[in-house]
């Protein structure tokens, strides 16, 4: 099976280079104030260096994706993407941005590369990773709160969603028990809500995120709670399986750091072999959620199926 799929390609080559620069240019204007002050530089080069790095940007298609889920037209082009959606992507792209320059600080997991290069804290400094982790986390929320053509009702629920997920009910929560549960031996279950929290908050959010945006109905946006569920759960089960057999000019990132830190995986819990195959039961599950939508979920599923496959 070919690594990513035709659909797939295509949806990334129409949806993510105008993403990018919509990201970029947020952050230029967005930066514009503090930027005449030669005193933040070191701040605004960690925002930029860290927010426009080479991430895969999969929690940004997500939101395209999910929108165009619910779509009833089959207008996908990125121009009929609404300026929230765009909003959406970014914001949530910037909380992500934001936990992996905390996830790799010293007092976290303490990981010197990312995304391919030197980690924000490496390059800049702990006191302006800190800083540009904070600074992301909430451009994220003033992004989403700004959108002024939108609805105000439709932005608190934005907000809302995000807010949740990154929090201590969310990714925050999880890294917490991830932190917590160094040398532990933890159940199966327990793991589970970890990854569930600490990356599948996100994820979820990312799909709840884009149905709103494109006003999708209760039973579309259940569905893709259940597919979110899934491909969140398998998106840390493939990144605990490439900290083992990945490598690190691939992925970007120090291979081998969960075993060194003892951190409890999915591999480590489970065994290589059945964390492969739980990853391939969630993607079939994942693809199962969507048996009622039409081909514009197309994108999702074949992001499911790379999820699963991916080296990167
Ligand atoms: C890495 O996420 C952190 C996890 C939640 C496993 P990604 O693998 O999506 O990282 P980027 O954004 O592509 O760098
Ligand atoms: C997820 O876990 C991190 C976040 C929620 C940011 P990891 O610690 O495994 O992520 P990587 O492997 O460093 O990207
Ligand atoms: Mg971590
Ligand atoms: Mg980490
Ligand atoms: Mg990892």
């Amino acid at each position: 099976m070919p690594l990513m799929s035709d659909v797939l390609a295509a949806f990334l080559s129409q949806h993510k280079p105008p993403f990018e620069s919509y990201l970029a240019s947020t952050l230029t204007n967005y930066c514009s104030d503090i930027g005449q002050n030669p005193q933040a530089e070191p701040l605004l080069n960690a925002l930029s260096y860290s927010s426009l790095a080479a991430g895969k940007r999969i929690r940004a298609m997500l939101v395209y994706m999910a929108a165009q889920a619910c779509q009833t037209n089959n207008d996908n082009s990125p121009e009929s993407s609404n300026s929230m959606t765009n909003a959406a992507a970014a914001a949530i792209e910037l909380i992500h941005c934001y936990s992996l320059i905390h996830d790799d600080l010293p007092a976290m997991d303490d990981d010197d590369l990312r995304r391919g290069k030197p980690s924000c804290h490496i390059k800049f400094g702990e006191a302006n990773a800190i800083l540009a982790g904070d600074a992301l986390q909430t451009l994220a929320f003033e992004l989403l709160a700004n959108e002024g053509d939108s609805p105000a009702d439709l932005r608190i629920a934005l907000i809302r969603e995000l807010s949740r997920a990154s929090g201590v009910n969310g990714m925050v929560g999880g890294q917490a028990i991830d932190l917590a549960v160094v040398n532990q031996q933890i159940s199966y279950d327990e793991l589970v809500n970890m990854h569930a929290l600490k990356t599948g908050a996100l994820i979820d959010a990312a799909t709840y995120m884009g149905c709103l945006c494109a006003g999708g109905n209760a039973q579309q946006s259940q569905a893709l709670r259940d597919y979110a569920r899934a491909i969140g759960l398998a998106f840390q089960v493939q990144d605990d399986i490439l900290d083992i057999e990945g490598s690190s000019e691939q992925t970007g990132k120090p291979q081998g750091t969960d075993i060194a830190a003892n951190k409890p995986t999915y591999p480590a819990i489970m065994g290589l072999a059945q964390a492969k195959s739980k990853a391939q039961s969630l993607c079939d599950e994942a693809l199962a959620a969507l048996a009622d939508f039409n081909a514009n979920a197309d994108p999702l599923r074949s992001l499911a199926s790379y999820i699963i496959q991916r080296s990167v």
